[in-house]
């Protein structure tokens, strides 16, 4: 199996469970309060590890319990934390979430240490980026970082996976040029783009556009409506499971990293996008960002559903 090196965030997710999203100048009742390890890159580490992967990390935490917990809480599943610096004087990433009773969450993240993961620290873990097959980056730490991290993999004929998370506007085509694999939601793909997203053809608008940018391959990951592929030579559909949302949070880290999971112990692109659905889709069902991530025998117990869609 190829060794999976993911460059991203770590945050100590706060989640608040309410009726409904509060609307503007609304003070309503929460029903739930809990402290859950997050944080995009760390979500995707943890998920390649609880799915039997072999992992590392590149990131950074503060020198505080939460810090501790997060590291605590990647090492319970085997990721190498080597990478992760502790930074003193800076909290460790924090994210506020909301979850709705439809299991639709809006969040906010404070960057804390997460800011601070700078080209020098991807060069004092260069060896685990030698050492590493496939690269996991997401948008939570500098875009400078990204880009620098993203160049050198490309350099070293890593393949490289994109989770444009949260998206950034206005990004120079430079930017995507040598990512293998992009997996925008919707949403942003709409920023990325500029592009208005409302039909199934403006879904492969924009994808056509970020395949111009430089990307080689676009997946757009479209909740419980499946999600989109389209590379230079095809385009398709894949239809999603059908389960019961609880909390969303954290799914499309899932399916990140369950797709990159697959495509390590050398599936085909279908079949990973296969596993990164089912894996999420258990995800969904269940609380929290890392406290949602299933293990491999539960995802392979799980009845299967998803191919391409006919047209
Ligand atoms: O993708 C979900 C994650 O986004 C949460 O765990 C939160 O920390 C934010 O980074």
């Amino acid at each position: 199996m190829k060794q999976i090196l993911v460059i991203g965030s770590l945050n100590m997710d706060c989640v608040i469970d309410v009726p409904v999203m509060p609307k503007a100048g609304e003070t309503i009742s929460g029903t739930g309060l809990a402290l859950i390890p997050g944080g995009k890159g760390a979500n995707q580490a943890y998920a390649v590890g609880k799915l039997g992967g072999r992992v590392g990390m590149i990131g950074a935490v503060g020198q505080d319990a939460h810090g501790e917990a997060l590291l605590e809480n990647l090492c319970s599943v085997g990721v190498d934390v080597s990478g992760v610096g502790v930074i003193k004087g800076v909290p460790t990433g924090q994210a506020y979430i909301t979850v709705d009773a439809n299991g639709e969450n809006s969040i906010i993240i404070l960057a804390g240490t997460n800011g601070r993961v700078d080209r020098g620290m991807i060069d004092r873990n260069l060896s685990l980026l030698e050492a590493c097959d496939i690269v996991i980056l997401q948008l939570e730490i500098p875009v400078d970082t990204v880009e620098y991290a993203k160049n050198l993999a490309v350099n070293m004929g890593k393949t490289v996976i994109l989770d444009p998370a949260p998206a950034v506007a206005g990004l120079p085509d430079r930017f995507w040029q040598g990512v293998d694999y992009v997996k925008p939601n919707e949403t942003e793909l709409a920023i990325l783009t500029g592009k208005e997203i409302q039909t199934r053809e403006d879904l492969l608008a924009g994808a056509r556009v970020m395949l111009e940018k430089g990307v080689k391959n676009v997946l757009v990951s479209l909740g419980g409506k499946g999600c989109l592929l389209v590379t230079g030579e095809r385009e398709a559909f894949f239809a999603a499971n059908r389960v019961k949302a609880v909390d969303t949070t954290a799914a499309g880290d899932c399916f990140t990293a369950a797709f990159g999971l697959a495509l390590s112990q050398g599936r085909s692109v279908d079949e990973a996008i296969g596993l990164g659905q089912r894996a999420s889709a258990i995800a969904v069902t269940r609380k929290g960002a890392q406290t949602s991530i299933p293990a491999m025998r539960e995802v392979e117990e799980f009845c299967p559903l998803s191919g391409e869609e006919e047209n």
